[in-house]
């Protein structure tokens, strides 16, 4: 494997989104903390994004669209919840697009080669894309699934903080999902059962979640990922803090065993 290229550095693009998040987070006349979050959110993407760019050898171009794509993936999210004060996009936008629009009213990648630019919004417009389109280049397809797993390995981190109370609780960031034991989605439970990647549109509350959160183990695209995945114990640890007598629960239990197997491996 091959070390990060010393030449990726994206030092002054982090500084125009830590002043850009700051510009937008002092227009929030209510609860900021959503705002917050995103940041914090970005910031530990791109740390996941550059240890697969690391441990995967990519070359220098591929490195850097991947670090840019982390970086500006939610680039978004901070108009979305001024505007909307959701984050779920089927109530409000779609925040990949609305973020490829705010680079380029920003010129952010102005100065960036022209493969670089095409790559980064193509990251960031098709990174919140259930499935992503037929036919895409390789190339491309593979910036927007690092940006994809690194995104996917945090909000791991940020649900199990919010639901084992670790952190102050906010429907926000759990999508607004009510926490009634007694009921589930038909699609979420299905698609365990079919050791397949559930849908945020079957979700119906908190269990489901945390089923959902679990699934994307088999929607993960590097070796690497796989491995944080695992060894991180945010899926496991969601799993495990859903209650008997649910009916979620026969499923949870499938879930643990594939993944406690899979660790194994
Ligand atoms: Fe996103």
């Amino acid at each position: 494997m091959n070390n990060i290229n010393v030449s990726v550095s994206i030092t002054s693009h982090e500084q125009w989104f830590a002043s850009y998040v700051a510009k937008e987070r002092v227009k929030e006349e209510g609860d900021a903390s959503p705002i917050d979050l995103k940041r914090e959110h970005t910031m530990s993407v791109l740390d996941n994004a550059r240890r697969i760019v690391e441990n995967e050898g990519f070359c220098a171009s591929l490195s850097r669209a991947c670090l840019l794509a982390a970086l500006y993936h939610d680039v978004g999210r901070f108009e979305q919840y001024l505007r909307f004060h959701t984050f779920r996009d089927k109530e409000s936008c779609n925040h990949g697009q609305l973020g490829v629009r705010i680079l380029k009213k920003e010129g952010r990648l102005a100065e960036e080669s022209p493969l670089v630019r095409k790559l980064v919004q193509t990251g960031v417009g098709l990174h919140n894309r259930f499935t992503l389109p037929a036919h895409i280049p390789a190339d491309a397809a593979l910036v927007t699934n690092v940006v994809r797993d690194a995104d996917k390995l945090d909000i791991l981190r940020v649900m199990h903080e919010h639901l084992n109370g670790s952190s102050v609780y906010n429907p926000t960031v759990i999508l607004q999902q009510p926490d009634d034991a007694t009921i589930a989605g038909e699609g979420i439970l299905a698609a365990v059962r079919e050791r397949r990647v559930a849908a945020y549109t079957d979700l119906r509350c908190v269990n489901d979640l945390r089923l959902l959160l679990a699934t994307w183990f088999y929607d993960l695209h590097f070796t690497s990922s796989h491995r944080m995945f695992l060894k991180n114990g945010h899926a496991l640890a969601l799993l495990r803090g859903l209650p008997d007598g649910t009916p979620q629960a026969p499923l949870r239990d499938v879930l643990i065993q594939e993944l406690t197997l899979a660790d194994d491996l």
